[in-house]
């Protein structure tokens, strides 16, 4: 198997990256998206969003609407430890290598990237496949706002306002066969969209398309979501338009973006990660602060926009990332060391 004995995101890791560096490359991509106050932006306009970086350009994407109806669900929100992200920090500081593996390629290189037509198919072990486009993605389902953790295996975290809906609501009006174990998730594969999936260097060596997969009562948990909006709007491309899993309990590597297909099956499927560095990176990929990755520390992590731009202030990482009181259970018996 060809793969990089230290996948390139090791390289551009994000705590290796020094604050100045993150500063300059933000100050970069505000640029080149035609902003001219940057510093504006990262002081006073903390909050500032992908609209306000478009401002009235002409070229704004039209899938970016604010207009998301939804209701709040605040059942998980006792797990958080912090502060909500800003959200300029969500959207622009992101993992989704077929847009480039630096932590501003995604911002940079995904606004073009169309959604529509969109389509998502649900099948394999099902009664009924679906096949949804992307108007039914956003008004099949009623909407929920969930605020949860993302806590990437690199060691740093986020605390962000989801929209969407139980992964568990779509698979249940697919209706899963009782033989079914698993469910297999793909990103949608079209190089002249994604520069990555196009030159093994830009795209991180991963075999596209991006695959990845839960087992069938992980994915029946409450807590494994399907976002279609952060922050009140629609997801912008680099976070993974139009529509991405969400399972905070596990490293953001399992939180695949903008799905093409769901395949319900009876056997454990193959993940990119694993695929590409299988003793570094697990089929659960559960946060375990005791279990490090081969060459970091898992015990601590940067909360991404706390604590000031140049402080290396770091928190102590929970098992489950603080969720185990929902999905420990999923896990009894298992020797968590060798189930990475
Ligand atoms: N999905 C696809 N298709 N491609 C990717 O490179 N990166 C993963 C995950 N989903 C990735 C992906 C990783 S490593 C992380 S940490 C999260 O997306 C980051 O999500 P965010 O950019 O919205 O914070």
């Amino acid at each position: 198997m060809h793969f990089h004995k230290r996948p390139s995101w090791d390289k551009f890791k994000d705590c290796d990256v020094t604050p100045e560096q993150v500063f300059n490359d933000r100050r970069r991509i505000l640029k080149q998206m035609g902003f001219v106050g940057a510093g504006a932006l990262l002081s006073s306009n903390a909050n500032a969003g992908i609209f306000d970086l478009f401002g009235d350009k002409k070229d704004k994407p039209q899938f970016l609407r604010s207009d998301l109806p939804h209701s709040k669900n605040t059942q998980y929100d006792s797990v958080l430890n912090g502060v909500l992200t800003p959200e300029s920090k969500v959207i622009t500081h992101n993992n989704f290598y077929e847009f480039g593996t630096a932590k501003s390629d995604p911002a940079e290189n995904a606004q073009g990237f169309n959604v529509e037509p969109w389509k998502l198919v649900v099948d394999g072990l099902v009664d009924n496949p679906l096949t949804l486009d992307y108007d039914d993605l956003m008004k099949l389902f009623a909407l929920e706002e969930r605020t949860h953790l993302l806590r990437c295996v690199e060691a740093w975290s986020m605390v962000i306002p989801w929209i969407g809906f139980p992964l568990a609501a779509l698979l249940n009006k697919a209706g899963v066969k009782n033989k079914a174990t698993h469910v297999a998730f793909e990103t949608l594969f079209e190089p002249e969209q994604m520069p990555g999936q196009k030159s093994r260097l830009m795209g991180g060596g991963i075999h596209y398309p991006y695959v990845e997969g839960l087992t069938m009562a992980e994915a029946m948990n409450d807590l494994s979501f399907l976002s279609v909006g952060l922050y009140g709007k629609t997801l912008p491309p680099q976070n993974g338009a139009p529509i991405r899993l969400v399972v905070p309990w596990k490293y953001g590597f399992k939180s695949i973006k903008s799905i093409v297909r769901i395949r319900v099956t009876d056997r454990q499927p193959p993940t990119s990660w694993n695929q590409l560095a299988s003793n570094e990176y697990g089929f659960y990929a559960n946060v375990n602060p005791q279990v490090d990755h081969p060459r970091w520390s898992q015990a601590t992590e940067r909360r991404i926009g706390e604590g000031g731009l140049f402080s290396a202030k770091r928190i102590k990482t929970q098992a489950f990332n603080g969720y185990g009181e929902q999905v420990a259970d999923l896990y009894k018996g298992m020797d968590l060391k060798s189930d990475f």
